[in-house]
């Protein structure tokens, strides 16, 4: 069985520690294989993408070890051979190999990248800022050989968008570039932070963290080290858009709250009592989710993509109508015809805006996950909903959270996982 199965109708109460953040620690396990030392990481969140990550190191010859949420990384062992095998073409992450291969060995063989199912996903950026640095990109039959003649050169790097994975690969690359390399319109995302946090505390010489420039000083030798990786502001985020549609109040413990603000603002806007603590962030939920006409997705520090699903569930049961638009991906609202399979009222305006007008209530029913945070928003729409709901598709959810029936059941939800 592949599916959740959610009684609608219990208010969350009680307390939820936050897991480990993914979209940091997928980079820094890549870059794992840049030290020739042991990394060992805390707060490692154990979810299907970081156990695919480790398929994919451990195929590279790099030994990796649990204690707890604890991982050790030994790279020793590591052949540099192609990034091949099933993790790395159902994963969009196996990516970051790119620029952690190339700043080890001046040469990568990767399969098309995978991954969630929201938009086309280029890695036209990518490409374009590693060529600059010297790179030669050949296709091979399902994928790329990247490599370079006399090794990486610093470069001047210009990003036509501030894209994560582009910045956290061409961050990887320029740290074995001998010489200052700067970027222009890096992406300012708190994982993109925690990579250059990482890196500086192997040995790297990175500057200007969380601002659009980026300036890395390459060519450092790089050591073993340990590091905790942050909590991940999406579950929080997604546990509190569980909590309007619940109701309840609860305390998301080490929740990154100075990550957050944009998430917190509008939670306050649609109603919730917020207060950040030392342990947490203390939400209390209103009965209904109050007036809120539009939202619209941004880089950070706006409001994350990854929670527009989320929100949107909440949405379709708070009072008014709301505009919703989805500015990074395109093909993100593939959950909107789930809901309306639960009653809501959504009309597609046009490719990347929705516009919901609230119902006093969804009604549970069999939907279905496609893809990692739209599986996770669907979970939110079910706590508040009449009756119960399945939804199936739960490796979608397993991909990104540790075990969100679990959390959710502690927090007094009627959820089990099939
Ligand atoms: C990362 C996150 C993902 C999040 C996204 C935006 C990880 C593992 N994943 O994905 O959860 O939703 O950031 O915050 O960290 N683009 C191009 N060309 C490129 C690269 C990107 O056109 O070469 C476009 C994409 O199609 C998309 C936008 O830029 O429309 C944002 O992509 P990007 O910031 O690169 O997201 P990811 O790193 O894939």
């Amino acid at each position: 069985m592949d599916s959740i199965r959610v009684q609608g109708g219990a208010p969350l109460q009680g307390k939820v520690r936050i897991q480990g953040s993914k979209n940091a620690a997928l980079p820094i396990l890549a870059a794992c294989i840049m030290m020739k030392e042991k990394c060992r990481l805390d707060h490692v969140p154990k979810i299907s993408d970081v156990y695919g990550m480790l398929q994919i190191l451990e195929g590279l010859g790099c030994r990796t070890q649990w204690n707890g949420h604890s991982l050790t990384v030994d790279p020793s062992g590591f052949h540099g051979k192609d990034v091949a095998g099933e993790a790395a073409k159902s994963m969009r992450s196996s990516i970051f190999l790119l620029g952690a291969m190339l700043a080890r060995q001046g040469r990568a063989t990767l399969e098309n990248p995978g991954g969630c199912v929201i938009g086309k996903r280029p890695i036209d950026l990518h490409v374009k800022s590693l060529k600059a640095m010297g790179v030669t990109f050949r296709d091979r039959e399902n994928g790329i050989l990247a490599r370079t003649g006399k090794g990486l050169s610093p470069a001047e790097i210009w990003l036509d968008f501030p894209s994560v994975g582009a910045t956290e690969n061409v961050i990887m690359a320029a740290t074995a570039a001998k010489g200052e390399t700067r970027i222009h319109g890096a992406a300012r995302e708190p994982e993109v932070t925690a990579l250059c946090g990482f890196l500086n505390a192997a040995g790297a010489g990175i500057r200007g963290m969380g601002t659009g420039e980026l300036c890395i000083r390459g060519g450092m030798p790089l050591h073993g080290v340990r590091f905790r990786i942050p909590s991940d502001r999406i579950v929080a985020g997604t546990y509190l858009f569980c909590g309007f549609s619940a109701g309840g109040n609860v305390l998301l413990e080490d929740a990154p709250s100075d990550q957050m603000e944009a998430i917190l603002l509008l939670a306050e806007r649609m109603g919730a009592g917020i207060t950040v603590t030392r342990e947490g962030i203390y939400a209390q939920f209103p009965e209904r989710a109050g007036m809120l006409s539009s939202v619209r997705t941004d880089v950070y520090p706006g409001f994350p993509t990854d929670l527009q699903s989320a929100l949107l569930a909440v949405r379709c049961t708070g009072t008014g109508k709301c505009l919703v638009r989805e500015s990074i991906f395109e093909n993100r609202f593939r959950i909107a015809g789930e809901l309306q399979k639960m009653g809501a009222k959504i009309r597609q305006t046009d490719e990347k805006c929705v516009l919901v007008e609230g119902v006093r209530r969804l009604r549970g029913c069999k939907v279905e996950a496609c893809e990692l945070r739209g599986g996770a928003a669907l979970v939110a729409a079910a706590l508040g909903a009449e009756g119960e709901t399945v939804i199936s598709g739960k490796r979608y959810v397993d991909r990104g959270y540790e075990n969100i029936c679990k959390d959710l059941r502690e927090l007094g939800a009627r959820i089990v996982g099939e």
